[in-house]
């Protein structure tokens, strides 16, 4: 049911740690985690670089913890010096991929081009893809908010179909929010992330009420249940506060 957080979409909380911890540091963080997510009844996904994922995946067996990458390429191999199939992150193997951050929009030249190339790729290879949309601060200020962001997701699934609402997930992060500590106000975000699920319902019918929308852009544990009370909040995208254990378990445990 659309706006409803049904038994259909259960929540996701997950821990993009951008360019941050080593090896040692992952495995560190795990050790503290682990024990801690037998507790959480969300569904939990951590994000590590490319080079900890192998260490992660082994580590988080049998853990019910999931495991991500943070970008990926859209081909299975070839000359792209530098790069990360999704041949490569299946083997790991991993569940999910961040797809479209804004600092890779920003900072590496990613467009609603190869964001889309990127979605139908992991699609393909059955790995789920977490869409990154949003606003920067400048858009916001002139009202723009909700042509860019449909925009982005209506790009971002050009000639993609979707028949099952676990296939994808999207995460909506206003730029001005992302480590900035400025979080934006539970219902300004609903009000995007409901546009967000409009849209698609709009483009895939009923699937679009079983699709999880997360918020991302400076989530605390002071300030992440307002967000999860709003109906079509189905999780966060947490950048700083996931890089702690005990911060990013109390993020997760946001209901009790
Ligand atoms: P912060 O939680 O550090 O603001 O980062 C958000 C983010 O970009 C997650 O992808």
């Amino acid at each position: 049911m659309i706006g409803v957080k049904g038994m259909s979409r259960t929540p996701l909380l997950a821990g993009n740690w951008k360019m941050h911890k080593n090896v040692k540091e992952t495995l560190g963080f795990l050790d503290e985690f682990i024990p801690l997510a037998k507790g959480i009844s969300a569904e939990v996904a951590v994000f590590p670089p490319f080079t900890s994922l192998w260490a992660a995946a082994e580590k988080i067996k049998g853990s019910g913890i999931k495991l991500g990458a943070q970008n990926m390429h859209w081909e299975d191999s070839g000359a792209f010096t530098g790069e990360i199939s999704p041949a490569m992150l299946k083997e790991i193997p991993c569940d999910y991929v961040i797809i479209g951050h804004s600092e890779r929009r920003q900072y590496f030249a990613e467009t609603d081009e190869t964001v889309n190339r990127k979605v139908k790729s992991a699609l393909e290879h059955g790995i789920v893809p977490v869409v990154c949309v949003g606003e920067s601060l400048e858009q916001r200020e002139k009202g723009e908010t909700l042509p860019v962001v449909l925009s982005q997701v209506e790009k971002s699934l050009s000639e993609i179909k979707i028949e099952n609402g676990s296939q994808i997930v999207f995460a909506y992060e206003p730029i001005w929010a992302i480590g900035t500590g400025k979080v934006a106000l539970p219902y300004d975000a609903q009000e995007v992330i409901g546009a967000i699920r409009r849209k698609l319902a709009e483009l895939y019918g009923d699937v679009a009420g079983e699709i999880r929308i997360l918020y991302g852009g400076s989530v605390k544990p002071d300030n992440i249940k307002d967000l999860m009370a709003q109906p079509d909040i189905d999780g966060a995208l947490v950048g700083g506060a996931s890089l702690d254990a005990r911060a990013f378990y109390q993020i997760a445990t946001y209901d009790r």
